[in-house]
């Protein structure tokens, strides 16, 4: 039966699609669609058209599951086309997210109605794409050049509200979406002629005038767009439709489509995009598993992490009750949550109420028994495996039956954690990432004996407080910290080599990371994990911390930092790695970028490809969420797994074999990597 059916209301023609979940423009809603506008076109009872989408949402976009598979007429540019060509009016009836194709057949559409919660938009860039569908065209003509531009080149999208001061959307309808559409209809079925969005041209006027506009966009954005192909070639599109007439702008879009399309970083952004939602399905839990009812959270701990936790729950409406031992860390902890959110609000990214409204459900107390009736438990103090068992033996005397017991931890073992209480079923690892009000990522430590029912609840409540979460095993570090270790070890060992940390960060930077090892460690603060003791020199981190050189916060790290943070290298530190040189007898040598890429990228995958072997990681997608959203990889790349299987599994085992010697005896290869790389499979499938 076709997603699309179609019924009459007088003499207009409704017509609907029921394509769930989010109502994809497949096969068989395009094929669909053409028939439903011949139809109108054939009857001349009908005099016009409302399309409108059944269940969550208008048209999401494109189907992405199609991509890469053969063509399958009609493709969405024709199907865009034959609607703007329909003998009667159209309106389109939005609500939900009106995305990338979606939004296409809409502005093919003679009129736009939506309700005010809908959300226009074109994220193709965020598939590595541009909108393909007529898109790059006419959003220009109906919402203007410079919208269009911040668009199509960033896929953010706009709300019904703005889209209708702009003239994307005609009319906001409040009430019964498809009765006020078909009344529309009504309003404007004589209309004549027919108003077609590739016929406007008023919008494209100012910027035919001034054609710096592109210039100064690109150059705004400059940062944001590093490394990626897609703004680039959406901002070229819009370039075209300014300057050339529709029919040469549309082919200009085809091209520029299809040289997208055929290329890695598309390929790689959407395998992300099924990446994300894999990540959020869990194996081994029966299906009818049910999430428990999470009405107030607890977190130990008013620090950095603390704070950034309660926030995420604070903004989601999930009242928090905080814990400190002393007043003062409780004042100091509370003191900057209520200035991160007032920061917020004075960029306008949230009103004074919300401030109000979200510090009103704070709970600050010094009694650990205030806990009593938290449905979720967070413990985020220090790294110190005695301090959490202490605390854990104490939240299972004190917390309510049902209650799940959470650590904050970033690499201890969540199992003997979980011994310390009478209740391991009931705890779990939730690994938030620093800033952790900012970062989307959130780790679920599944330990040996976790309920499939605080997994799934530990999910369901990542998604409700706008995180992405990856489950993990219990292993040292889990899945992001565990793999940045060999990266880290071999930085290190390559500044001895002859390696300086100016090079290393470069190649990583090239790469497409937003900084290098030696830039994130001076960021993070190079004092983290140090023993405290300026006497106690074993490695270039000590000697660094032994003379202040903590990072950033101290003006001095692995570089040097002037007033305004801006690094230069920095000659006490070549002083100290030459000293550590000469003492370890190893002779200076060019270390090639090559080298760099083979001994801390290679040794990830490597890495990542014992995690997977381990079960630590419930699929290899997963541990390219986690890279994508804990540490910055380039989206374009993918993620460190898929990067591996795009590079050729065997390249990396051989870059590895390559390395094998300076790799030190700790270094073993993967089996996993091994075996796929020579049975010619991939570690993504
Ligand atoms: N094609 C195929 N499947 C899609 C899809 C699409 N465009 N969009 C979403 N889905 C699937 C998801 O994979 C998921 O499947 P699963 O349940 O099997 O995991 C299911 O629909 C539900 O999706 P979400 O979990 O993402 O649901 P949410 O409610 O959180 O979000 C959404 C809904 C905002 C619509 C979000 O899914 C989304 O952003 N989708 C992609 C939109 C997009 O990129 N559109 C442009 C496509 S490219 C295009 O149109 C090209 C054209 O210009 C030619």
């Amino acid at each position: 039966m076709s997603p699309i059916s179609t019924k009459k209301h007088g003499d207009i023609l409704i017509v609907t699609s029921n394509n769930p979940p989010v109502n994809a423009l497949g096969i068989a809603v395009r094929e669909g669609l053409v028939a439903a506008i011949g139809e109108a076109d054939g009857d001349e009872t009908v005099k016009a058209v409302v399309i409108i989408c059944q269940s969550q949402t208008f048209f999401a976009g494109a189907d992405i599951t199609e991509f890469g598979k053969p063509m399958m007429l009609p493709m969405l540019p024709t199907v865009v086309d034959i609607i703007e060509n329909c003998t009667k009016p159209v309106v389109a009836a939005i609500h939900g997210t009106a995305f990338g194709g979606g939004l296409e057949v809409a502005l093919a559409s003679h009129y736009r109605a939506a309700v005010p919660t809908a959300k226009l938009g074109v994220p193709e860039v965020k598939l590595g794409l541009l909108p393909g569908a007529g898109g790059t065209q006419r959003l220009p003509r109906v919402a203007g050049v410079e919208k269009a531009l911040e668009m199509a080149a960033t896929g953010n999208p706009i709300g019904a509200t703005e889209a209708h001061a702009l003239g994307l959307v005609d009319r906001l309808i409040e009430g019964d979406l498809e009765q006020h559409a078909v009344a529309f209809a009504e309003e404007v079925r004589s209309i004549r002629p027919i108003p077609k969005s590739s016929e406007r041209d008023e919008k494209l006027t100012a910027a035919r005038a001034n054609p710096q506009v592109f210039a100064d966009f690109r150059k705004a954005n400059a940062r944001k767009f590093r490394g990626f192909d897609a703004p680039e070639k959406n901002i070229q599109a819009i370039e075209a439709a300014v300057a050339k007439p529709y029919a040469e702008g549309v082919l200009d879009e085809r091209r520029l489509f299809m040289e997208l399309m055929t290329g890695r970083q598309a390929r790689a952004q959407q395998y992300f995009f099924f990446a994300e939602r894999k990540a959020a399905k869990i194996e081994g839990v029966p299906e009818e598993t049910r999430a428990r009812e999470i009405k107030r959270v607890g977190v130990i701990g008013a620090g950095t992490m603390g704070g950034g936790i309660s926030m995420n729950f604070l903004s989601a409406g999930i009242p928090v009750t905080i814990v400190e031992m002393q007043q003062e860390a409780l004042d100091r902890g509370t003191g900057v949550i209520r200035k991160n959110y007032e920061a917020t609000a004075a960029k306008g990214r949230m009103t004074a109420d919300q401030v109000t409204g979200a510090m009103g459900l704070l709970t600050p107390t010094l009694k650990l028994e205030d806990l009593a009736d938290c449905d979720l438990i967070i413990e985020a103090v220090f790294e110190n495996m005695d301090v959490k068992k202490e605390i854990f033996g104490k939240l299972d005397t004190i917390c309510k039956s049902g209650a799940i017991l959470a650590s904050n931890t970033s690499y201890l073992n969540v199992d003997e954690i979980a011994a310390s209480t009478s209740r391991p079923g009931d705890v779990v690892g939730l690994h938030f990432f620093s800033p952790a009000n900012v970062m989307k990522l959130l780790e679920v430590v599944r330990g040996a004996k976790t309920d499939p029912e605080v997994l799934v609840t530990a999910m369901q409540l990542a998604k409700k407080i706008k995180k992405v979460a990856v489950v993990a095993g219990v292993c040292h570090g889990f899945i992001g910290n565990r793999m940045l270790m060999p990266r880290q070890v071999e930085a290190m060992r390559m500044l001895i080599e002859g390696a300086t940390p100016e090079q290393i960060d470069r190649v990583h930077v090239e790469f497409g990371m937003p900084m290098g090892p030696f830039q994130m460690s001076d960021l993070a603060g190079v004092d983290i994990g140090w023993h405290r003791d300026p006497t106690r020199i074993e490695n270039i981190r000590d000697a660094l911390c032994a003379v202040d050189r903590w990072g950033q916060k101290k003006g001095a790290g692995f570089y040097d930092y002037d007033e305004k943070r801006n690094p230069s290298p920095s000659p006490v530190v070549q002083g100290i790695i030459e000293d550590f040189r000469a003492k370890a007898g190893v002779e200076k040598r060019e270390i090639s970028d090559q080298e760099i890429i083979e001994r801390t990228l290679y040794t990830m995958v490597n890495e990542g490809a014992k995690i997977l072997e381990e079960g630590m990681a419930q699929r290899a997608s997963d541990i390219d969420v986690v890279w994508v959203y804990g540490y910055g990889w380039p989206v374009y790349r993918g993620g460190p797994m898929h990067w591996a299987d795009s590079e050729g599994l065997d390249k990396i085992v051989q870059g590895l074999r390559n390395q094998e010697a300076r790799l030190g005896p700790d270094f073993s290869l993967a089996k996993l990597l091994v075996s796929k790389a020579e049975a010619g499979e991939k570690l993504t499938r």
